[in-house]
This record gives C-alpha cells, structure tokens and sequence, in this order.
C-alpha cells in the first residue's frame, strides 16, 4: 500500500532509468535497513521449496535478469523474501548499452518497453560484486548468472564470449542462464537457429564440464532463455537441442517485439514486458510441458517469466509447468508487496 500510494507516484515522476538508478542507489547502501525489511516483507515460512542440481530454493519466486545488472542489490532482494535473483545479463567487456532514452513505461498497459542493449560494467566487476554479497546470503537463495555476448562480438564467435563468462563467474554463479533472446543486441536472436545453437550449446556444454573437473565441484546448472517470438516448430526444435545438450533447462520469455493489443499508443522500438506478455509466455511454458512430458532421455527444469503481477498470474505459471517464476516488470508495478500477495 505505502508502496503504490507514495513511493511509486513519485519515482513514476521520474523519467524511468532514473528513478530505477535512484531506487537502486539506495537500496544498495542502506544495508542496515535490511532486517527490518526481513520482518516486514518475507513471508513467515518457506513455501513449495525446491532444490535443482543441488540449489536450494527457498520458494518459487526470484527476480528476473536486467533489474540488478550490477549485482549491487543482492541482499536486498534476499531480504524482502524472494528465492533467488538472476544477475545481468553480464558480457565479458564492459559496454554502455544503447543510448538513452532506452527505458519506456505504459501505465494504463502496465508494461514497460526497454531497448537496453546489454549496459553493464562486465564480467569482472560483476563477479567482484556478487562474490562480496554472498558471504550474507541466507539459506535458500540463490544466484544465477544470465550470460550474453559483448555488442562487438561477431555470431561466429560469440560462443567465445559466452565461454568467458563461464570461466570468470564461474564460483561466483549458482546457475547460469544463456541468454540469446534479448531483442536489442542486433542479431543475437539468430544465436536461436538450429545451426548456430547446436554449437553453441555444445560448446557451453563442454566449458561446464571441463570447468567443473578442473576445479573438482559439480557442474553448474544452465538454462537457455528464449523468445516469446518463436513459432512452435522452433520451440521444438530448441528443446531438442537443449535437451540433446542436456542443460538444465529453458526459461521462458524475454520480451517481445509484438505489440498486440496495447491500450497506449507507442513507437519505441525494444522488448515489451508486462502484462500483454502473459498470455504469450504461458503459452510457450505449456507447449515445454507437453515436450517434457513426452521426453524420455532428459527433460528440463523450465523457469517462467511474463506478465506475473498477481497470486493467479504466479499460479498459472505454475500450471502451465513451471518451477521457478520470475518477476521484472509487475515488481515495478507492485513493489515489495508482490511477494507478500502471492503468498498469503
Ligand atoms: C528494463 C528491462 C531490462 C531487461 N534486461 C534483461 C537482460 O539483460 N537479460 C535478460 O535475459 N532479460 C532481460 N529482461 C527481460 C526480463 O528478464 C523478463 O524475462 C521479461 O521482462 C518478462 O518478465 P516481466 O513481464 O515480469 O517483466 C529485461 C526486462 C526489462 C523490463
């Protein structure tokens, strides 16, 4: 309530990379507050916990990638209740993303359109500041790390790029997600074609196996996020290929070029999350169930993301297969209470 009648009046007063840059300024230095917090927002008992690959997870619920990029408010959402947080999408270089405005909200659609290209400060810094936020995790969190190539980086070698991130986040990550569906990279979206992927996974494959034996842990869980923009066929035949890769599973949707029936009149170009996503992204995770359902040599952890504002919304995730759900743009719209509403 003090949430959507105070605070976000007036950081929707703000254009929204700022007030996102604001909010994240504070939440990352008044770490002291995070008890209270704690007390306020997380829910009493863990709920439907999971664990996958050896991960523990508190609850169903995280945060999806690109709204803590830097990894600098890793405590904070361990604090108010959520299971776990994916960071990035991070690239081997540092890169400044495109330029601004990049960030768009339409209100009465409650949905946002970003065209963000990938702005973080690499793999390095990124690694520095997830390392430091560990040591006070509590139980039942856990970190992934979603992945994605540099702007310069050619498609025939982006593999190179995602192989890097491996190597230097690799203790660092309790998962990774390979993110080769974000729609403001130019061209990353072709890294889903049969060919390009097929190598792609083999080759993230392989660096998990030899990373894992060289540092004599077991080896990470991987995720492929996909676009909500694909035809079933496609759908298909990357589940093929990511279950003949045997990664860990598929997390379903980024978001989408589509602008289908939006109340607010708009021209910016980028991805569009939110509530017209729902629809879309659930229909995706279903038709993943039924090709688990008939997968009998190694079926995928499926994560779901889209659209997610209520109790319902993170239940139907959960119909259509789910077992981890994601929140990006309804925690802007909900704040914190998200998580008290969806699990009470
Ligand atoms: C501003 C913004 C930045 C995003 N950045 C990334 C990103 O860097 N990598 C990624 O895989 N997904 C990114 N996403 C997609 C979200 O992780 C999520 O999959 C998508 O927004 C759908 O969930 P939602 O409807 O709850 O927002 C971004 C979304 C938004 C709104």
């Amino acid at each position: 309530m003090i949430y959507k009648l105070f605070i976000r009046p007036v950081f929707f007063l703000f254009n929204p990379e700022l007030a996102h840059d604001i909010i994240f300024f504070i939440i990352s230095k008044f770490t002291f507050i995070y008890p209270l917090f704690r007390l306020i927002f997380s829910p009493k008992e863990n709920w439907e916990e999971i664990e996958i690959n050896g991960v523990k997870f508190r609850n169903r619920l995280g945060i999806a990638a690109g709204l803590d990029k830097e990894a600098v408010a890793i405590r904070f959402f361990d604090a108010v209740g959520f299971s776990h947080i994916e960071i990035g999408t991070v690239t081997p270089l540092p890169q400044p993303g495109n330029d601004k405005p990049r960030l768009f909200r339409l209100k009465k659609d409650k949905a946002l359109i970003n065209r963000m290209g990938f702005n973080n400060s690499g793999a390095d810094a990124i690694n520095q500041n997830i390392l430091k936020a560990k040591k006070h995790l509590k139980k039942g969190f856990a970190v992934g790390v979603n992945i994605g190539k540099n702007k310069a980086t050619p498609l025939e070698t982006a593999y190179s790029d995602y192989e890097i991130c491996l190597g230097k986040l690799y203790d660092a990550a309790d998962y990774f997600t390979v993110n080769i569906s974000s729609p403001n990279t130019e061209g990353l979206r072709e890294l889903q074609g049969e060919n390009y992927l097929d190598e792609l996974l083999g080759k993230i494959s392989e660096k998990n196996k030899s990373l894992a034996a060289e540092k004599n842990i077991r080896q990470k869980s991987i995720f492929l996020k996909i676009a909500p923009d694909l035809t079933p066929e496609e759908i298909e035949m990357i589940y093929i290929l990511a279950s003949k890769h045997e990664l860990t599973g598929i997390a379903a949707t980024n978001t989408t070029i589509t602008r289908n029936n939006l109340i607010e009149n708009t021209e910016e170009s980028g991805g569009l999350s939110g509530k017209p996503l729902k629809g879309m992204s659930d229909n995706i995770l279903k038709q993943l169930k039924e090709l688990n359902d008939g997968n009998t040599f190694h079926k995928m952890y499926l994560i779901g993301s889209g659209g997610v504002f209520t109790k319902t919304d993170y239940r139907d995730k959960l119909i259509c297969g789910a077992d981890l759900v994601q929140v990006y743009t309804g925690y802007i719209y909900e704040g914190n209470r998200i998580i008290k509403n969806i699990f009470k």
